[in-house]
């Protein structure tokens, strides 16, 4: 089917839902009654479909990119409402992103700040101009201050200069330092394991960043010889 007549067959099953769901609205229209959710189903419904049909695979870009898990579902539904999600779904979506996140096999959290510096700066990776065998950066800087001497960062995210050392890590070895050298490997993992609908990406979870990628960048960040705890 071309794209012209797959819009005018759209718009009739939009016109039919229409039709279907003005009068069931008008019929709980009654006072003390909320019916407002009709009109906003029928433009999700042709949101989605022209959402669907504009989009195609390209290069590495797949249209599966376009299926959301239940996090993302709940939190763009919280957006769109333009109120918070809801607090014990929220606590739910945290436990199920906690859940998942894949600890350090080795049981080694911190690698080498450096690598993880690098990793930081890169923004590529996973866009259609990239190919397979592009390495992902962590593009931490677009949201995150890090080293001082980086004066293009963006602001998002809250700066993580001097991370660890505002968190009193001095030895990455030792037992004081473990509490928050997991956590930040987990955040790295998966944000909204910690803010259900966290801005910042997921880079463990979506496959963005691996296991050996994540230990440089918790080391860019608690390491006490890293540029950002200077
Ligand atoms: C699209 C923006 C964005 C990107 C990219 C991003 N972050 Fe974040 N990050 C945030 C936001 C927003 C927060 C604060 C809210 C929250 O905790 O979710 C945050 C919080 C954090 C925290 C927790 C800070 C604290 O005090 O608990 C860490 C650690 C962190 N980011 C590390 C990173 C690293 C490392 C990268 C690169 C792999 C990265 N972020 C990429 C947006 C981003």
């Amino acid at each position: 089917m071309n794209k012209s007549k797959y819009f005018s067959v759209l718009s009739a099953v939009g016109v039919a839902l229409v039709v279907a769901v003005v009068p069931v609205q008008a019929e709980q229209a009654k006072p003390g009654s909320s019916a407002s959710t009709g009109n906003a189903e029928v433009f999700d419904f042709f949101y989605r479909e022209a959402v669907k049909t504009s989009f195609r695979d390209q290069g590495i870009v797949k249209k599966s990119v376009l299926d959301t898990d239940e996090t993302n579902r709940d939190c763009s539904a919280a957006d769109v409402a333009g109120k918070p999600l809801d607090k014990k779904r929220a606590k739910e979506i945290e436990a199920i992103n906690l859940k998942s996140i894949k600890w350090p096999s080795d049981g080694k959290f911190v690698g080498d700040w450096k690598q993880g510096e690098a990793l930081a700066q890169s923004g590529r990776g996973l866009t259609y101009s990239d190919d397979a065998k592009t390495p992902n950066g962590g593009n931490c800087y677009n949201c995150h201050q890090l080293d001082k001497k980086e004066i293009s960062f963006g602001t998002i995210g809250p700066s993580l200069y001097n991370y660890g050392k505002q968190r009193g890590v001095t030895d990455v070895n030792s037992p004081a330092s473990k509490a928050i050298i997991e956590y930040t490997w987990g955040k790295i993992w998966n944000s909204k394991a910690y803010n259900a609908c966290s801005n910042m990406p997921r880079a463990g979870h979506m496959g963005i960043m691996t296991e050996a990628q994540v230990r440089h960048l918790v080391a860019l960040l608690v390491d006490p010889k890293s540029a950002v705890n200077q």
